[in-house]
């Protein structure tokens, strides 16, 4: 049994503008993902990507399937019990979704507040999570004062908090320079290596697929075309979108494929 279970979800949306248009965008997606794992999720704009990390805390209701988590039926969970499991889900976007009015401080301690925790283990958790995303000095900043890194850290900070076993980073690094990327990289591995969390990284950006995943997977038209080691499918890509991907990324480290690199 795999640590993250998804069977078979489905997703359909209906517009609300004109009767009857409609769009599926997961069309039965399975996928298993294993315990302390970083697995990537490649696929093209529109694959329905972000569709399927907002199904996995239920953002988003699947209209079939299931998704288990350590044996746990997510689909199955009443609201309350949703709400209670969802605090161990975190999740970092690429716009950050930060409070504005809010500190640093008090964006990371905001989804302890509504647990209801104390004032003093509040602050001795923001303490310990700003020494670990490295912002200790701007703890009194506010997100229009950081840089778009800083900002990132700050959300990953607050999907941190609670102490949560599942991370979904959805395009976590897609509006950041490729230095700012990379820290952020090395932050995830971090976190993934000190705290045994387990990471699902969305993203076009194959480079960070390889920088980090141990594992991925393909997603075309809301099916997995294919899941396997990050190794085995940049050396052997099966499906259409796989190839196109690692055919753009070779074209862009042509270079590399002359050089020293390890040739894929
Ligand atoms: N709430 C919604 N209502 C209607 N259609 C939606 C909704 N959310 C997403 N879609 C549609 O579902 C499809 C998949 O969207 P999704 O955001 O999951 O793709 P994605 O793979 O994350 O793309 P990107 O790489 O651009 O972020 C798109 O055609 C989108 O327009
Ligand atoms: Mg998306």
């Amino acid at each position: 049994m795999s640590f993250i279970e998804i069977k078979d979800i489905h997703k359909t949306f209906y517009g609300k503008k004109r009767a009857g248009e409609e769009t599926q965008v997961l069309n039965g997606v399975d996928l298993n993902i294993e315990k302390g794992d970083i697995f990537g999720i490649v696929g093209f704009s529109g694959a329905g990507k972000s569709t399927l990390a907002r199904c996995i805390n239920r953002l988003e209701e699947p209209d079939s399937g299931q998704i288990i988590i350590d044996g746990v039926d997510i689909t199955g969970l009443s609201k309350k019990e949703l709400a209670l499991r969802r605090r161990k889900i975190g999740m970092i976007f690429q716009q950050f979704n930060l409070f504005e009015s809010k500190s640093v401080f008090k964006n990371i301690a905001y989804p302890l507040m509504l647990d209801g925790w104390s004032k003093d283990k509040i602050n001795s958790r923001v303490e310990e999570i700003l020494s670990l995303i490295g912002l200790e000095d701007k703890r009194d900043a506010y997100p229009g004062q950081l840089s778009g890194g800083q900002k990132q850290r700050v959300g990953i900070g607050r999907a941190l908090a609670n102490r949560p076993d599942v991370l979904l980073s959805d395009e976590a690094t897609s509006a950041l320079d490729p230095q700012t990327t990379l820290s952020v990289l090395d932050l995830l591995k971090e976190i993934n290596h000190k705290l045994g969390i387990t990471i699902l990284l969305i993203t076009h950006e194959l480079e960070a697929i390889k920088y980090i995943c141990s594992n991925m997977a393909v997603l075309e038209n809301g099916v997995v075309t294919e899941s396997g080691s990050v190794r085995s499918i940049f050396q052997n890509p099966n499906s259409k979108t796989g190839h196109i991907f690692i055919d753009i990324y070779s074209s862009f480290r042509k270079d590399d494929l002359y050089g020293e690199g390890d040739g894929i």
